[in-house]
């Protein structure tokens, strides 16, 4: 919700709640542990990603980065590549095709694109950041380009970049807004209320930097059909924003550019803007006049896509002796660029979980020369809700008080700084079950009283949330006097289960069976809509959408019957039908009906189809919409040499409807072990003098393993949410949030030892 919106918001408090959707009484497919459809094609490898496609004259492209972060390439020796076998072209500066600069991401209107960085792409010697294109090289081969771009000669004019986080912080300031919210919140006086208060912490929390690594790394290839029309196949979260982006910076109508996306490795955030890469590959495929492959490596991935920022975070709470808050303060400090500007909204959990009458939430940044920073799993939530969760746990431990029974007590009635009521908010309940499930109440909450031989043994519990988000979007819709139906958007699927929970929700809308319903996606020609999968939003933003369109084909359907009085269903109106058993029958006693074949033969037609668009997200305007759950850890410490394994999890949710369990426990899981992966072994590692990332690969940058991950165990509330689509809520981001705190306060629970500083190596402990 941005400041823009403010005005909407309050005209949305007068707007009437949704209807209850019938479909929540009826469903059939809706909430089954099904099978992806996508699951063979996986399994089996024909399943092909954007690198795995070949194309006739394809030719490759290899990057040469910047060594240094900031200052001026002064001469650039091509020669020796130009002369290397198989050698097509060598793009510098000098001779790039001309392009406009990116446009940089603005979240109210996609319309224009949506980049991570505003700056021109390769059309000037400047360098901005360590890692920075500076040639591509075009080759016959991706092994001739790679080497010759290991020929190419830079020399550069370098100057001091600002790189220093620790330095710079104290000059911190206030950027305009945080993802389209004010930068600071003040209710009443929390520093007075600080003072005053019985109990009180007031710590700083520290996160590193991390790093995407989605299983594929970046690619594209880019063709170019004349000068006019382009076509990219991209492994992207957000085909629609990526086209817009390269129709502005090649100046091209945006209907000019089709992108296809096929199938994603996994995204996280570091495939929703448009990185270098694409409008790299694109120049090169114009420049070469043949179709190009840029395949980023593991490093380049490192170089040119921004991860998370590094941020240091104030959280004080104050209260009363009973338990009950008296002033909550969190000023958090991260870092971005003066190219991408992204403040990472850490404090927004801070500002919808806990009442107060005193809040100070405030967000400052200050610029660094590297890479821009982006969107990466459940950008601000995650970190935001290491700092707020371990500061509960601390008040608790202050209070000598349950730490669950802490979160109960102050467990606000209507949203802490938004005033609206919650459109559901099943929290408590979470904790509840997940205090019975997990044994909380046999914990001793004594830190370092439970051992096991060397081995001590800690339980911990935090808070996770993650807003709900949906974006008006359009679906077209297909049905075929077969009975086959097929729902088309530009949605992209990177592993979460996209066209599965989408061919759900269809067949229970339009009452067919799963085996009629195809979802089409991952190609902007399907449907002119900014459908994308971030922020956890793409699930029910299709289903809304899709609601819209299967209403639309119905009404289209009674028109078509009219024709012929005979037929069972003339004069019925929408609101007296049911669809099921693959048509339209009355409801109740006369329970007459056709077919949607019988209709459409009646009419002589071979099929009709309809595109319908999804209504203002008003429902995220009146109420306080979010997912919630309860995230409890054990974790054993061992007592000499500090080594750390987290032996038992349990998440409870409250998401509204789970579309599908299964699909959604894997994805709750694979957040999850990202949020392991935050508290215990990701780190990017910086050398602040030269402003270098020293780890750029999966050797050197820990991501957890198999070994580090126990069974996770993932419980859904499954109320459903009336204000949601289907009633469900997002899942796709809440999983990493919380799981950080709840081990760090594990830990601490372990070994009496408090981490405020990620990740929590053997050093921290011993
Ligand atoms: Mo998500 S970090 O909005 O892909």
């Amino acid at each position: 919700m941005s400041v823009m919106t403010s005005v909407m918001e309050t005209i949305a408090r007068f707007m009437p709640d949704k209807e209850h959707d019938p479909l929540l009484d009826t469903h059939r497919f809706v909430g089954k542990p099904l099978e992806r459809v996508d699951a063979e094609a996986k399994v089996t490898g024909q399943a092909r990603f954007t690198a795995e496609f070949d194309i006739a004259n394809l030719a490759h492209a290899a990057l040469v980065y910047s060594s240094i972060a900031k200052g001026k390439v002064v001469k650039i020796e091509t020669d020796s590549a130009r002369r290397a076998g198989g050698v097509i072209e060598v793009l510098t500066w000098k001779n790039m095709p001309r392009m406009a600069a990116p446009p940089l991401v603005d979240i109210n209107d996609l319309r224009k694109g949506m980049a991570a960085s505003d700056l021109p792409i390769l059309q000037d010697p400047m360098v901005h950041w360590d890692g920075q294109p500076v040639a591509v090289v075009i080759a016959e081969t991706l092994e001739q380009a790679e080497h010759a771009a290991a020929l190419v000669e830079v020399e550069y004019h370098s100057e001091p970049p600002a790189s220093s986080f620790d330095l710079l912080k104290e000059k911190a300031f206030l950027p305009p807004d945080v993802m389209g919210e004010p930068a600071v919140v003040k209710i009443g006086d929390a520093e007075k209320a600080m003072a005053e208060a019985v109990a009180r912490v007031d710590h700083v929390y520290a996160t590193a930097r991390y790093n995407h690594n989605a299983i594929e790394p970046h690619a594209t290839i880019a063709l170019w059909d004349g000068d006019e029309n382009l076509v990219v196949l991209e492994s992207t979260q957000s085909v629609y924003t990526t086209g817009r982006s390269l129709a502005l910076i090649f100046r091209l109508k945006p209907e000019n550019v089709r992108v296809i996306s096929p199938y994603v490795g996994g995204g996280f955030g570091g495939k929703g803007g448009l990185w270098n890469h694409t409008p790299l590959c694109a120049a090169a495929a114009k420049a070469v006049q043949r179709p190009v492959k840029l395949s980023l490596s593991r490093e380049g991935v490192y170089r040119i896509v921004g991860g998370r920022t590094i941020a240091e975070q104030r959280i004080a709470l104050g209260a009363r002796s009973d338990g009950q808050l008296t002033a909550i303060i969190h000023s958090g400090i991260t870092a971005t660029t003066s190219h991408g500007r992204y403040a990472e909204q850490c404090t927004f959990p801070t500002r919808h979980l806990y009442a107060s009458p005193n809040m100070l939430i405030e967000q400052k940044v200050v610029y660094l020369d590297t890479v821009a920073n982006t969107w990466m799993r459940a950008p601000g939530e995650s970190i935001g809700t290491f700092a707020l969760e371990s500061a509960v746990d601390e008040l608790a431990y202050e209070l000598r008080m349950d730490p669950c029974d802490l979160r109960r007590i102050n467990e606000p009635q209507t949203d802490p700084t938004r005033n609206n009521s919650f459109s559901a908010r099943g929290l408590v309940e979470a904790y509840r079950l997940g205090i019975d499930k997990f044994g909380w109440s046999s914990r001793n909450p004594e830190p370092r009283s439970t051992r096991d031989g060397k081995w001590l043994i800690g339980q911990g519990v935090a808070t996770a949330y993650y807003p709900f988000y949906r974006f008006p979007i359009k679906v077209r819709l297909r049905l075929y006097a077969d009975g086959r139906a097929i729902v088309q958007t530009p949605a992209a699927e990177m592993g979460m289960g996209t066209a599965t929970v989408q061919i759900q929700h269809a067949a229970d809308r339009l009452g067919v069976s799963l085996e009629n319903v195809s979802f089409q996606y991952g190609d902007s020609n399907l449907a002119d809509t900014p459908v994308m999968a971030g922020g956890s939003n793409q699930t029910a933003s299709i289903m809304a959408a899709v609601q819209a369109a299967v209403e639309k084909i119905h009404k289209e359907l009674l028109v078509l019957v009219k024709s012929r009085p005979d037929s069972p269903l003339a004069g019925a109106k929408l609101d007296q039908l049911d669809a099921r058993s693959g048509g339209l029958y009355r409801q109740g006693a006369d329970n007459a009906g056709e077919t949607y074949s019988e209709i459409l033969r009646g009419a002589h037609k071979d099929f009709v189809e309809v595109e319908a668009q999804s209504g203002a997200p008003m429902e995220m305007m009146k109420y306080s919409m979010a997912s919630y759950a309860a995230q409890f850890c054990e974790v054993r410490v061992h007592a000499d040499t500090g080594e750390l394994r987290v032996s038992r999890w349990l998440c409870v949710l409250d998401c509204g409807t789970v579309v599908n369990p299964k699909t959604a426990t894997s994805q709750l899981r694979g957040g999850i072990i990202m949020g392991i992966g935050m508290a215990l072994t990701e780190e990017t590692l910086f050398d602040d003098r030269r402003a270098r990332i020293m780890n750029p690969s999966l050797s050197e940058y820990h991501v957890p393993v198999n070994l580090d991950i126990p069974n996770i165990e993932v419980l859904f509330l499954n109320t459903p949410d009336d204000q949601a689509p289907a009633g469900a809520r997002g899942i796709g981001e809440i999983g990493i949030t919380g799981a950080a705190a709840s081990v760090a306060n594990a830990v601490y629970h372990a070994t009496g030892k408090r981490i405020r500083e990620l990740p929590i190596t053997l050093d921290k402990l011993m």
